[in-house]
């Protein structure tokens, strides 16, 4: 029997322990299980650190699984328990195709947390079948780009859309310095989108890098492209199935009001927001693709949001590792998130 243990990244939930301890268990399951890392004994072990995850394996673990392990949101550092108190540290090398400070930078009252976004990429992805080669994510409420940012480290194409204008010009103006100060490869250009009556449908920008100049004089590049346009039209900013994984944070009807431009003075509800452009995701999303949506429990039930994928066609994986993810935030934010597949 092999043994291994995380030790958790500073920035993991400690204050509601017993909360966030489940909630790693249950999304290293998810990690494992779409792998084919075979682990059992999950738990929190005291050997004097802080939080600690540790798990046991019948097989010794290889570099592909520690691949897969060094995503896992709780991770900071690995060790090979050797003796019941030894820890013998494995070199974990960071796969990530631009530095992690590429999500860290930014802070802003609205972000959502780095390592909770990470948490939702990683059910997607565990939840998506599509097989393909190069990961497409879309975040199509994207704020100030969190998932956006985690999806790109990680080698992805990645696809926003956000109504606020002041945030879209933000993005564009944080990854252009970004790529331009760590000297990284690339090119931006400007997009405009109309429709059959030449009517505008979005403004927005399409960045093409590589973390290498050989990788981009190849061709071999990484998309980040947004749009400045409402959600439901999702549909007409981004091709039929061309996205593998969906991940957002939908507003919380708390300080990020659902904004609607047709309704610019009435306020919706995210959940009706939600529902109408739950047709558009659809589209846009890859035959066993997957979709994950964080929300407050306080402004939208989770049965609720449940049924309207469930009528707009996606299959709710409602079974444990992919449930059992509510926790507190604050005093009037209770989040959840609910993952679902395109059958
Ligand atoms: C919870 S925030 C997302 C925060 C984001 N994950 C981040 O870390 O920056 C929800 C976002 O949804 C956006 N939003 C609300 N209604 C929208 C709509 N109709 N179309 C597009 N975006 C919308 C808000 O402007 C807000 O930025």
């Amino acid at each position: 029997m092999n043994k291994y243990l995380i030790l958790a990244n500073p920035g993991h939930n400690r204050v509601y322990f017993d909360e966030s301890i489940n909630i790693a268990t249950s999304e290293l399951k998810a990690i494992c299980d779409a792998n084919n890392i075979e682990i059992d004994n999950i738990a929190h072990v005291d050997v004097g650190l802080p939080t600690t995850l540790a798990f046991s394996s019948d097989r010794e673990l290889t570099m592909n699984d520690f691949k897969f392990l060094g995503y896992f949101s709780m991770y900071y550092a690995m060790f090979e328990i050797v003796d019941v108190m030894l820890l013998k540290p494995i070199d974990v090398p960071d796969f990530h195709t631009f530095p992690e400070s590429m999500v860290q930078i930014l802070k802003y009252s609205g972000k959502t947390n780095e390592q909770f976004t990470r948490l939702m990429v990683n059910l997607a992805l565990s939840a998506c079948n599509t097989s393909s080669n190069n990961i497409t994510l879309l975040d199509p409420m994207c704020g100030k780009g969190t998932t956006l940012y985690e999806g790109f480290i990680r080698g992805f194409d990645v696809i926003g859309v956000e109504i606020n204008e002041k945030w879209a010009n933000e993005i564009e103006t944080y990854v252009i310095r970004y790529l331009k100060e760590g000297r990284y490869k690339h090119k931006a250009s400007k997009l405009k989108l109309t429709d059959s009556g030449s009517k505008k449908i979005a403004n927005g920008f399409n960045i093409i890098a590589s973390a290498n100049k050989a990788d981009f004089k190849s061709g071999n590049v990484q998309k980040l492209q947004l749009f400045n346009c409402d959600t439901r039209l999702t549909n007409k900013l981004i091709k039929k199935k061309s996205c593998d994984i969906i991940v957002s944070d939908l507003p919380y009807g708390v300080k990020h009001k659902s904004k609607s431009k047709e309704t610019s003075n009435k306020s919706r509800s995210p959940l009706e927001l939600l529902r109408d452009s739950l047709p558009s995701y659809h589209h846009v999303l890859k035959t066993k693709g997957s979709i994950v949506l964080s929300f407050n429990e306080f402004t939208m039930k989770y049965d609720d949001i449940a049924i309207a994928l469930d009528e707009n066609g996606f299959n709710v994986l409602d079974n444990p590792p992919y449930i059992g993810y509510l926790h507190r935030v604050d005093q009037s934010i209770k989040r959840n998130l609910i993952v679902a597949t395109k059958g």
